[in-house]
């Protein structure tokens, strides 16, 4: 049959299309956050829940409170009732109970990079999610965000076109020929008391580029350039996390050199699970080049996270299982399974963890909930295992 052939599409069009789909995602902002107001955390706690994540008893939460040693619990101030605790107050009990598990500045900081090349299959979400888990139970955590895309940088409520500028804000200057010495310049607080961010915008790409040109002669030094930079703030930080950007370029590798364990996220299904065996070769590969060229790099741990998992389709369960007999000691026992909730948070560019109120009470958020918790203590023990000062804590909990 003859079928006309598409007209072709002219640049003009295709600006046309990003301007309509800049303004598709400026209405969602606008609806999400007020003009002129900033994303905020509105997570609050209950005594019982607070004495939880602190690991005291709320008797003692409460005498430290009548005795001093707490400020007194918020109330409202209409109806005199308590109105729960905020993350930053949590972090605050831990304080004064001594029960924050920051390592000891003799562990070293874990640089985590959430790595596949394909794209897709989770990265940004479990970057997220995962740095929200650490935060919950008080760690100091820093999200590097080496994605264009810049998908992490727009769940933290930032506009990378507004918010970010590339000349000053991103890794980018870090990257160009006589970049600042550290990354401090770049750091930023987040609405989550301990997450920093150091955003990403489009801007980012054109590292690509400069890396690129500058990899004849300064391999060395461009390869290990984000390693450097991480180096340069990570004694403030207890978990470092990297978000990639899904391709074989500079900057992926450049994650790769600076990371000391990677956790593959591979949704369970042929395609994705065919590129993942791709990953895993090039992977391979590619480390043995790079550690040719700049010295080798041990992981304390490599692991492969299932991720998007639906129990009900019987390839996903197949080739699952075909992933846990090929990779035994690799695979994450924790699965991170399909769920609407986890779509229809990131729609929202919000995250499950920061979901309050009645929609907090559904069964579909506690059952994502709970995998999300399983995945992030699962690495949350792999982290403490390369924690000397976690051992005997590890050890007492059964987990060493
Ligand atoms: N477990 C899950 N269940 C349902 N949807 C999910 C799940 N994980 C991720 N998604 C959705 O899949 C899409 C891609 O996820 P995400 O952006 O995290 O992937 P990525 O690997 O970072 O992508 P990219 O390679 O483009 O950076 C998002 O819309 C996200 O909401
Ligand atoms: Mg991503």
């Amino acid at each position: 049959m003859d079928q006309a052939p598409l007209p072709p599409v002219t640049l003009d069009e295709l600006d046309q299309l990003s301007a309509r789909a800049a303004t598709v995602i400026a209405r969602l902002r606008d609806r999400l956050y007020a003009p002129g107001t900033e994303k905020r955390l509105d997570l609050r706690f209950n005594v019982r829940r607070a004495a939880e994540m602190v690991g005291r008893s709320d008797k003692l939460i409460r005498d430290a409170e009548a005795d001093g040693r707490l400020p007194e619990p918020d109330k409202d101030p209409e109806t005199g009732r308590r109105t729960g605790y905020s993350l930053a107050d949590v972090n605050h009990m831990r304080e004064v109970f001594g029960t924050l598990p920051h390592r000891a500045p003799g562990d070293p900081a874990m640089v985590l990079a959430v790595q596949n090349f394909k794209g897709g299959v989770g990265k940004s979400t479990m970057v997220c999610h995962l740095a929200q888990y650490l935060a919950l139970k008080g760690y100091r955590v820093c999200i590097v965000d080496c994605d264009s895309q810049a998908s992490t940088t727009s769940m933290f409520g930032l506009n990378p076109d507004v918010d970010v500028n590339e000349d000053e804000d991103t890794l980018y200057p870090f990257f160009r020929h006589g970049g600042p010495p550290s990354l401090h310049y770049a750091l930023r607080a987040t609405y989550w008391p301990n997450i920093a961010l150091i955003p990403a915008n489009l801007g980012l790409y054109d590292a690509e580029y400069e890396f690129a040109a500058r990899m004849a002669r300064e391999q060395t030094f461009v390869l290990d350039r984000l390693r450097t930079g991480i180096e340069s703030i990570q004694d403030q930080f207890d978990v470092i996390l990297m978000d990639p950007p899904p391709a074989l370029g500079m900057l992926s590798l450049s994650v790769l050199r600076a990371a000391n364990a990677i956790v593959i996220p591979a949704p369970p299904n042929n395609i994705d699970f065919g590129s993942t065996a791709h990953f895993l070769k090039m992977m391979g590969a590619t480390l043995s080049e790079l550690a040719q060229m700049g010295g080798a790099r041990d992981y304390a741990f490599v692991k492969i996270l299932a991720t998007k998992m639906n129990d009900g389709k019987s390839a996903h369960v197949a080739i699952k299982r075909m992933m846990d007999a090929v990779f035994p000691m690799d695979m994450m026992t924790a699965v991170l399974k399909d769920s609407a909730e986890i779509d229809n948070t990131t729609a929202n560019l919000g995250t499950v963890y920061e979901v309050t109120g009645p929609a907090a009470r559904t069964e579909t958020h506690k059952r994502c909930r709970a995998y999300l918790d399983a995945v992030g203590r699962e690495i949350e023990i792999l982290i403490r295992k390369t924690w000397p000062s976690h051992h005997a804590g590890l050890r007492k909990e059964g987990l060493l």
